[in-house]
Parts: structure tokens; C-alpha cells; sequence
């Protein structure tokens, strides 16, 4: 299946089902409207920064958090209330589909995600298992706890992209250089192109399940994209990214396409069907945006690193971020990565109030 099969169902369904958050600032932002204040959230608000998640996950495995949905649920609420971000982000992770799928993984601690049997042949690529809808019903239930809770603040879903994926299943886990990945799609492209079809249709199939069960942005994560120079990007990348992308295009909700190093990237991650452009602190905002084609709202671009360095430097960087984002087509305030596990989770705090008390552009 491509991932842009099998979506008008989804569609309609997630019409009916939808909350009316007219006027939310972060879905303001997000369609380049003007925000009654400049919204925030962070990547990882929920996490190891918050003493509440440390306790709940010391007994339960994360995949386990991930799929169980009053846990999930739980989860995905305590950045809310703590913090009062502008958005939730669903709890999961970027393998949770894979491991729905039946793709043997396991996120192990300070490391990340690890792959029982790494996808390198053409065998192991036509061996992949087929996803469906229904491998995601606790991702959907948990969604379904969420909306009543969260009021009007918005749920944003998320995937990992197919090259980001691809690169886990190659290497096997985490890599520096990505070397077993960019080899395979030099020397055995229609074996790349192939796992990158597979991948495309279970980040397809993960994104609808979300946008149906009732989400109200989705974020495409493609984490390790800035590995790539543009002319791979375009060649071995876009297409799959686009095949996901444009199949949510009918669903009319924000579609925010996040990588990390992507400064290079950005017309190109444009192309691929983004509504935002998500920035990490390499890029002033408006360079990005500007890169992007000139017309897309942004999302960033705080280095996680600053929330150790004191206040007063918290906040001119936020000020600075701000009157950067002030000159895009809209502006979501939020880290270029994710919050860091030894933030102190009161910096995060008084930084949503900084961001809070900015002007919007
Ligand atoms: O609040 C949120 O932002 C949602 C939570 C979220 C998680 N993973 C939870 C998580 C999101 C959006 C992700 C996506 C994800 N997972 C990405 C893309 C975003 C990015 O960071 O670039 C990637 C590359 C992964 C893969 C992954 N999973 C890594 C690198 C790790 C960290 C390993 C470690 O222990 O340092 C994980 C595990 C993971 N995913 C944790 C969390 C909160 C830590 C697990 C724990 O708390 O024990």
C-alpha cells in the first residue's frame, strides 16, 4: 500500500469527530494567521525533565508507556499543566509503528531505539510485515482520553519519517555517520527506494489512525535528514517523504516537517508538502523561512543547551527568537530539539511566560 491510499475514510470520519479550536494560537500560527499571543511548546515536553514522568515510568517499560492509554494519557498531560504550552504532543515514539507493525525493537535507556534484525537485503526489505489501521487502537484510545482533558488546547500527532526510520533498521540502532544506510542506497537503490516505500505506508498508515482518532496537527520527524546533502535528500528522500506528506494534504490540518542540520534542507523539506517548517538553532528563523520558499510559518528555534544557562540568557534569546519569528509568515515558538533530561523543568516554565509576554509579529 502507498501512503497515500486508503485516506478519505479517515478523512471524513476525523471531520465529524474533530474539536472546534477556533482561535487556538498554535493552530492560528500554524495556517499563518495572527495569533492572539505567540504560542508555545517544546519537543519532549513530556519526559525525563519532570520529576511526575520519572515516577511514573519507574515502573513501566516505555514501549509499554507508549501503548498503554490512561498511561499515555497521563503522559502526555503533565507538560500541559505544569508548563501551559499551547500544544500537547501525543507520547510515543518514532518506533512505536514499527513495533505495532511486528518489527522486533526495543528503546533501550541512553541509548535509543534498537533493531533485533537489522533491514539490509532485498529479502529483509520483502519480509517487512504490512501495517493496518487497527495495529494502532491504544494509540486511538489514548487519543480519545486526551481530547475531553486537553479543553482547547490542541493535540499535535507525529510520526518518524521514512529516511529517519531507515536509518534505525539498517543500522540497527542509533549512528554518528549513518554509513550501512547511505551504502544501501548507493549500491542496491531499488532495495533503498523499495524500504522507503514500506516505510512511507507505515508513517502513512500511523499519521491517518492519528488524524482519525482525532489529532490536530501532525509533526513529521525526520531527525536525521541533515545527514544528507540536498541532491541526496531530493534523490533518495522526497519522494517518500512527499508520498506521506501529500496524503494528509485533504485533511487540512497543519503539517509540521522537523529535521535537525536540515539548514540546507528546507526548500526542499518545503516541497515535500510541509505547512510549517520546524527549525533547530542553527538557522535564524527568518533565513530558514526565507529558504523555505518565503510563505510557510516556522517552528523554533531555541538551543536546548540555553535552558542551562540562566535566565537572563533564556530570555534574550527569546526575544531575539521572537522579533526573528515576528518576520516569517507565522511563528510557533519552540526548542530547535528536544528539551534535554537534565532541564530544570522550572526554566521551561518561566520560559513559556517570556514567550508568553512577547509581541506577535
Ligand atoms: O513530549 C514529546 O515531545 C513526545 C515524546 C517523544 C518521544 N520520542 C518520547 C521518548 C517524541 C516526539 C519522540 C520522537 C523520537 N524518538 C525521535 C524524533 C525526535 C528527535 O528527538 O529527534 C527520535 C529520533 C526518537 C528515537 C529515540 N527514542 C531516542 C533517540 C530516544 C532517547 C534514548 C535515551 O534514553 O536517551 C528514545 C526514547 C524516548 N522517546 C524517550 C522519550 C521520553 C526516553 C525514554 C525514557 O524516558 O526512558
Amino acid at each position: 500500500m502507498s501512503a497515500g491510499t486508503d485516506t478519505a475514510d479517515t478523512t471524513v470520519q476525523s471531520a465529524t469527530a474533530r474539536r472546534d479550536l477556533a482561535g487556538a494560537p498554535f493552530l492560528e500560527a500554524a495556517h499563518g494567521r495572527r495569533p492572539s499571543r505567540l504560542p508555545v511548546w517544546f519537543m519532549r515536553q513530556a519526559g525525563r525533565s519532570l520529576p511526575e514522568y520519572r515516577a511514573l515510568r519507574r515502573d513501566n517499560a516505555m514501549l509499554e508507556a507508549c501503548l498503554t492509554p490512561d498511561l499515555t494519557c497521563e503522559i502526555t498531560l503533565q507538560p500541559v499543566r505544569r508548563h501551559g504550552v499551547d500544544a500537547a504532543i501525543l507520547f510515543s515514539d518514532i518506533v512505536v509503528p514499527l513495533h505495532l507493525a511486528g518489527i522486533g525493537v526495543e528503546i533501550v535507556p541512553g541509548t535509543g531505539p534498537v533493531i533485533e534484525h537489522p533491514v539490509r537485503t532485498a529479502a529483509d526489505v520483502e519480509a517487512l510485515p504490512e501495517p493496518s489501521p487497527e495495529q494502532s487502537d491504544r494509540v486511538a484510545e489514548a487519543i480519545a482520553l486526551l481530547l475531553p482533558e486537553l479543553g482547547d488546547t490542541p493535540l499535535i500527532g507525529f510520526a518518524g519519517a521514512p529516511f529517519t526510520l531507515a536509518s534505525y533498521l539498517i543500522e540497527g540502532g542509533p549512528s554518528r555517520n549513518h554509513e550501512r544506510t547511505k551504502a544501501l542506497m548507493r549500491s542496491e537503490p531499488d532495495v533503498w527506494h523499495a524500504l522507503m516505500g514500506r516505510l512511507a505506508a507505515i508513517t502513512g498508515t500511523f499519521l491517518h489512525r492519528q488524524v482519525a482518532a482525532g489529532v490536530d496537527a501532525v509533526q513529521l520527524f525526520d531527525s536525521w535528514a541533515g545527514a544528507l546533502s540536498e541532491r541526496d535528500y531530493r534523490e533518495f528522500v522526497l519522494p517518500h517523504s512527499t508520498a506521506v506528506l501529500s496524503s494528509l494534504a485533504g485533511t487540512g490540518l497543519p503539517r509540521i516537517h522537523f529535521g535537525v542540520g536540515t539548514a540546507e534542507l528546507y526548500g526542499a523539506m518545503a516541497e515535500a508538502g510541509a505547512d510549517v517548517i520546524g527549525v533547530d538553532w542553527r538557522t535564524p528563523l527568518d533565513v530558514a523561512a526565507a529558504r523555505a520558499g518565503g510563505a510557510l510559518p516556522v517552528q523554533g528555534n531555541l538551543d536546548p543547551a540555553v535552558l542551562f544557562a540562566g535566565q537572563e540568557a533564556v530570555d534574550a534569546e527569546v526575544v531575539r527568537i521572537a522579533a526573528e519569528g515576528a518576520r516569517c509568515p507565522g511563528h510557533v515558538f519552540n526548542l530547535g530539539h528536544g528539551v534535554l533530561p537534565q532541564t530544570d523543568p522550572d526554566v521551561v516554565t518561566r520560559t513559556v511566560e517570556t514567550v508568553h509576554a512577547q509581541p506577535v509579529g
